[in-house]
């Protein structure tokens, strides 16, 4: 297959433990048909090297800035004008300041400032590292400069430690880079999705739930970020892997997802309510197991309940609010209960489906979905697996959105 024109990657890398899945990063690049020249530092190459890259890229690698032969081949100032994107993957604490600052004390650095394509980096390092002072001024200097960070996780890390500064995963990393090429319909929109059930504790050992599996709500997440848009998930338990690129945000009930979708509703562009919340939660939580019996408070006692937050309801009614839409799972009248919801929680748009049928829904891997708009506009999705639905749905999402906010 030929290479379309235009997608040259020269990657930098680092000296840090993720330098070895910068080898897995060249691979995934290279499948989406980039051709990837990759420069390493002194340090990077005490972790991988020089050979292993080149074989994975095809290309020779280069590492010294001054090297007659080098220069004689494609000299670095060759180098900086050949890219159409400089990634550095991983980029450590010490390249940010070197950066920050505009050091050219090494080829890589070097490029970086003789380059005018866009500079991407997806830093990793310790934690605590990351959290430093001058660490964080660093980055926002770079960031005012227009370079664009791509994480780094939160999670266990080399060192033994748990916190920011784990390297974005290679998938993570090569589908967002496609997407700035590709030039997504949400490119740097922030989307926010809800997604999964809620779980509402009776006491320490039971709760109420329902029989959403997520798969929606992460399917929508996954499209948003294939669009290029910067997507937070706020999930309740499920057993599903956070899509690639998207920053997954963990909660139980919906008292806390309403607070973490709270925190962050006024900074997002689009909100998509996929979770099943809860609509009621026990009025008490007992702190011991509830035995059974007859006595007040057992377990056979009625139940008291109380009406959970209408997360995105409230988030409808912000002053600033996003772009919102609702889903609305109905056993009848789909279409007449979805409009009402429409109006009554106040949203721009609303995925309606029918549940309950054996081949669609919760668990199920496909659904069908009609969405309604605040005009009066509708459109119909048939059933087709959750993943192709989704990307449906974030199209028109995206279509809407920018007829409300042209660019
Ligand atoms: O009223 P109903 O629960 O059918 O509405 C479904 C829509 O409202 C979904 O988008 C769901 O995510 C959202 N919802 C919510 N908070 C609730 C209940 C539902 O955000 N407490």
């Amino acid at each position: 297959m030929s290479r379309p024109p235009n997608r040259k990657i020269l990657l930098g890398v680092t000296g840090g433990i993720a330098a070895y899945k910068a080898c897995d990063l060249v691979r995934r690049l290279r499948d989406r048909n980039f051709d990837v020249r990759v420069v390493m530092t002194a340090s990077a190459r005490e972790f991988v090297t020089p050979l292993t890259f080149q074989a994975l890229s095809s290309n020779p690698v280069h590492c010294a800035l001054l090297d007659e032969r080098a220069e004689a081949g494609m000299g670095h100032i060759e180098l900086a004008r050949w890219a159409d994107l400089v990634l550095v993957a991983p980029a450590t604490a010490n390249l940010l300041a070197r950066l920050a600052h505009g050091f050219a004390d090494d080829l890589l650095a070097t490029l970086c400032l003789a380059t005018t394509a866009p500079l991407v980096l997806a830093p990793a390092m310790n934690q605590q590292m990351w959290q430093a002072p001058a660490t964080r001024e660093n980055v926002r200097t770079l960031r005012d400069r227009g370079v664009e960070m791509l994480g780094p996780a939160q999670g266990d890390q080399a060192c033994g430690e748990v916190g920011p500064g784990r390297m974005l995963e290679p998938e993570a990393i090569a589908v967002r880079i496609e997407s700035r090429f590709r030039g997504g319909a949400l490119e740097g929109v922030k989307v926010l999705v809800t997604a999964g059930p809620t779980r509402e504790a009776l006491d320490p050992v039971r709760y109420l739930t329902n029989h959403s599996s997520g798969k929606m709500g992460y399917a929508v997440a996954a499209a948003a970020a294939e669009e290029g848009a910067l997507v937070s998930l706020v999930s309740g338990p499920t057993a599903l892997p956070a899509p690639s690129g998207v920053d997954r945000v963990d909660v139980t009930s919906a008292e806390e997802m309403h607070a973490q979708v709270m925190a962050r509703a006024a900074r997002c562009d689009i909100f998509v309510a996929v979770a099943a919340v809860a609509d009621y939660r026990p009025a008490h939580r007992a702190e011991q197991k509830i035995k059974k019996g007859d006595g007040p408070g057992a377990l056979d006692a009625a139940l008291d309940l109380v009406r959970t937050p209408d997360i995105v309801a409230g988030v409808a009614a912000l002053a600033d609010r996003p772009f919102t839409v609702g889903f609305a799972a109905e056993t009848e009248s789909v279409e007449a209960h979805a409009r009402d919801k429409l109006e009554r929680k106040g949203l721009d748009m609303i995925a309606a489906n029918r549940v309950g049928l054996p081949d669609r829904g919760f668990a199920s891997g496909c659904n069908a979905l009609s969405v309604l708009w605040r005009d009066g506009g509708r459109r119909e999705f048939p059933l087709a697996s959750k993943a192709e639905l989704a990307r449906s749905l974030v199209g028109l999402v995206a279509e809407r959105y920018r007829a409300e906010h042209p660019a």
